[in-house]
């Protein structure tokens, strides 16, 4: 490392410090919070990923409503996070509020269909291609039943996933190439997992690697998002999509693509935009505009490999065969009822324009700062989600995001924005626009922004 290497970094840290010092100060209810939140939970809250925001603990929430969030120490904050996508209906919408609460007067979870459950199967094939489709809890159960099922056609056992990439908490995908070398992803503890026994990974937009890793004839199915969104955004190549699907086609493996993030493209997702074939489609946290739900999808030739394994119900045997997935609360009344509402009012085309109308002005005001700056900077933009990347150009993989990423400046960034009032994801510089994110909201991003460049220029790391 240089001498102006360890300099810039010695700045950084104590910008940190000073960003973290200057949190901890003006939020003194969420940091007892806090304290005492770790007396009782194993990593400090009901979830341990709400430890890993930057100000060192996280804010708690005392209301949420539309696209700003206050908490208990009466902060307001215009929220770009949106609970990382679960949120981007925005908070409490009128029409998830009122179908929630007439679904709760009426009964949450019997382990029988409403009729709602037709309107939404029917939908759920107009936007994302004919399909047959199953409800889950998540996103990450909608992926391990898309595995299993893919391993139950083919009698394969491994999953070819990017690297980068993530899919929740999915064992097969907690791997990834770092220095040239197969390993767990990213701080993931082993586990006694031989993942080498059950994954194959390659760069993303690498179609010669690919190729070479479905020659083994083992692959049961690729697992990918249409482009990359949890290494920072990693924008899908030219031809990509046409390579992956003829290879997966040739290989007999099953192509399942993971639209639980890039739903943000618009009503269908990137498949409908794009004209993707996957033969089986998932989705998850926004669907049901907060309420924890997934979906997955088969398509026809998919479906019938699995009733000839599984049959449909035969209304003489009592015993129906157990799949291996899904749960008692899949699909039940309260979900199907908010997925309803979702895709009936809240995430209609008219309201995709909105978001992505929104996020276009957020990037290119973005985008207008770190050119006059010259900074060595980007912005991603896909449908209602922005990306400012501090790298000079998009990456094409998961290699590339490692060589490039600076994690001391991004953190410094989430710290600011938290005492700016923004909330953007912990894990990487999304912003995503809901229905109520307003042009005021983006031009209070682009002035915090602009302070951000202020202050790392004034500190010479810039
Ligand atoms: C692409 C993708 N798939 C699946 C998941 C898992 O979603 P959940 O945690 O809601 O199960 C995530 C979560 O970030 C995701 O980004």
């Amino acid at each position: 490392m240089t001498l102006a290497t360890v300099e810039r970094a010695d700045i950084l840290s104590g910008l940190i410090d000073a960003e973290q010092d200057r949190f901890r100060t003006s939020h003194p209810r969420s940091a007892k919070a806090w304290q005492d939140g770790n007396r009782h939970f194993l990593y400090g809250g009901p979830s341990h990923w709400m430890r890993r925001w930057a100000g060192g603990f996280p804010v708690y929430a005392e209301e949420a409503s539309g696209a700003h969030i206050r908490d208990i120490d009466g902060r307001e904050y215009i929220d770009f996070c949106l609970g990382d996508t679960g949120g981007m209906c925005g908070h409490a919408p009128d029409a998830v509020t009122e179908a929630a609460l007439r679904q709760l007067t009426r009964g949450t979870t019997m382990m029988l269909p409403t009729e709602d459950s037709l309107w939404v199967g029917a939908e759920l094939s107009r936007r994302f291609g004919p399909k047959y489709w199953t409800l889950t809890t998540s996103a990450t159960d909608a992926n391990r039943a898309a595995i299993r099922i893919a391993r139950m056609i083919t009698g394969r056992r491994k999953v070819l996933v990017f690297s980068g990439c993530y899919h929740g908490g999915v064992e097969e995908a907690h791997v990834e190439i770092r220095d040239g070398r197969v390993g767990l992803r990213n701080m993931i503890h082993p586990n006694g997992v031989d993942h080498e026994a059950v994954t194959r990974i390659v760069e993303f937009n690498d179609a010669a690697a690919l190729e070479a890793a479905l020659a083994h004839d083992d692959v049961a199915c690729v697992l990918t998002e249409p482009l990359m969104t949890n290494f920072g955004m990693i924008p899908v190549a030219s031809g990509f999509h046409r390579t992956l699907r003829d290879l997966t086609r040739r290989a007999g493996a099953v192509l399942v693509i993971d639209e639980t993030h890039t739903l943000s493209c618009g009503p269908g997702g990137y498949t409908q935009a794009n004209g993707l074939e996957p033969d089986i489609f998932v989705a998850g946290k926004a669907i049901a505009g907060g309420i924890p739900a997934g979906v997955f999808g088969l398509s026809q030739e998919i479906a019938e490999r699995l009733w000839k394994l599984v049959p449909l119900v035969n209304p003489r045997v009592r015993q129906s065969a157990h799949l291996g997935f899904g749960g008692t609360l899949a699909g039940n009344a309260l979900t199907v009822a908010t997925m309803r509402a979702v895709l009936e009012k809240v995430l209609t085309p008219a309201n995709y324009q909105h978001m992505i109308a929104t996020a276009t002005q957020l990037a290119s005001k973005a985008r207008e700062l770190i050119e006059t700056n010259r900074l060595p900077w980007h912005v991603t933009q896909i449908g209602a989600r922005a990306e400012i990347m501090f790298m000079p150009q998009p990456p094409r993989s998961g290699a590339d995001v490692i060589a490039g990423r600076q994690p001391d400046l991004e953190t410094l960034l989430h710290a600011f924005y938290m005492n700016e009032g923004i909330l953007v994801t912990p894990f990487h510089t999304m912003l995503l626009m809901c229905p109520a994110t307003s042009l005021h909201d983006v031009e209070r991003h682009t002035a915090v922004f602009a302070q951000f460049i202020d202050l790392l220029r004034k500190s010479r790391v810039i």
